[in-house]
């Protein structure tokens, strides 16, 4: 059969992590999907920068909606990020062209996946995102396949790593935020706007995602109730220790009597439960449906080798020939509903 050939736009950690598994799983992935995985061309803002492999092989397009619309692309990768601009206007241009679109864009999905699910599926083509949540934990596929004979009932978890590394910090180094948050900082844990992590907005992209998911309702980002952690002292993870607790930044979304209910804030969990066992910079998302009961997968958030993981699989999806939508069926509008009192998972 034909080989699927890919365009990458976008050649930073993750990127260059899809080119090492393309290149160094080359059998494996021919072996698993019947089809050679290849790569036809890449993009990215510098040409010149040293990523440690050479790149001489591909085609090099300055603009990545060139690159989405090559003839010998099948599959346009969007590694870029950024909620508007050229990951938005490349993902439209691929799927305009024909392609199928695996991203691991978050904020474009939580803020415009609505309508980009709608245009791949008029085109009758993949829109895939394994990797716009929780990293390397394969959640979507669990939910839309491995759970797919339950009516979900909760999903909820710690979606941001780099959060979770800075109230992991506080707590066993008895450090002030400010402290961890400049630490963090200069260890490179932060997105390039360290506000979106700590103001939970990027957990909370990542939880519209999931919750639409797993209730079939329009992604509504907007429909979130949100705080960060940055008023977390050292005193209230003092306290909350005292009394048997952590303090995580928890994404809880459930149907409740009054709509859909989701909310992303800090929460007390209990210490010996294993949300309050997460330390540092891991997910986890405990899933739960009527049949299954609850589920719990754990895996990193983030990185070159887990991130590249995710969009492999969509990418091997594709392969095969399973190219479903993954929004799944005509998502209906649930009323927003504001969350009661937190309640302890
Ligand atoms: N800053 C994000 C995190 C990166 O820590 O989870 C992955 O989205």
């Amino acid at each position: 059969s034909q080989p699927l050939r890919l365009g990458i736009a976008g050649l930073g950690t993750v990127g260059m992590g899809v080119v090492r598994i393309v290149r160094q799983q080359a059998a494996l992935l021919s072996a698993r999907t019947g089809r050679d995985i290849t790569i036809s061309a890449v993009s990215a803002r510098s040409k010149d920068k040293d990523r440690g492999l050479s790149l001489s092989d591909y085609a090099w397009e300055t603009d990545p909606v060139a690159l989405a619309k090559r003839d010998d692309v099948d599959v346009f990768v969007e590694l870029m990020g950024g909620e508007d601009g050229p990951a938005k206007d490349a993902t439209e241009a691929a799927l305009a062209a024909g392609k199928h679109v695996v991203t691991a864009n978050k904020a474009m999905l939580a803020m415009h996946g609505q309508a980009l699910a709608e245009q791949a599926e008029a085109a009758q083509r993949s829109l895939r995102f394994e990797a716009a949540v929780a990293g390397g934990i394969p959640v979507i596929k669990v939910l839309t396949e491995g759970l797919a004979g339950n009516g979900i009932t909760r999903v909820m978890g710690v979606m941001n790593g780099s959060c979770n590394y800075i109230l992991t910090r506080m707590e066993t180094a008895g450090l002030s935020y400010q402290e961890v948050f400049a630490e963090a900082d200069g260890l490179g844990y932060l997105e390039a706007d360290p506000q979106l992590d700590v103001g939970g907005i990027d957990a909370a992209h990542k939880l519209a995602i999931l919750s639409s998911i797993a209730f079939g309702t329009r992604v509504d980002f907007a429909g979130i109730e949100l705080e960060g952690i940055e008023r977390i002292s050292i005193e209230d993870i003092r306290a909350a220790a005292d009394m048997g607790f952590k303090i995580k930044l928890l994404g809880v979304a459930q149907k409740t009597g009054r709509g859909l209910e989701q909310r992303m804030q800090p929460c007390l969990v209990p210490d010996t439960s294993p949300l309050g066992q997460l330390q540092g910079g891991t997910n986890m998302i405990v899933l739960e449906g009527d049949a299954v009961e609850q589920i719990v997968l754990r895996g990193p958030g983030a990185g070159a080798g887990p991130t590249a993981s995710a969009v492999m699989s969509d990418v091997c999806d594709i392969a095969r020939g399973f190219a479903l939508p993954v929004f799944g069926q005509p998502a209906t509008t649930l009323e927003a509903a504001k969350p009661a009192l937190s309640v302890l998972p």
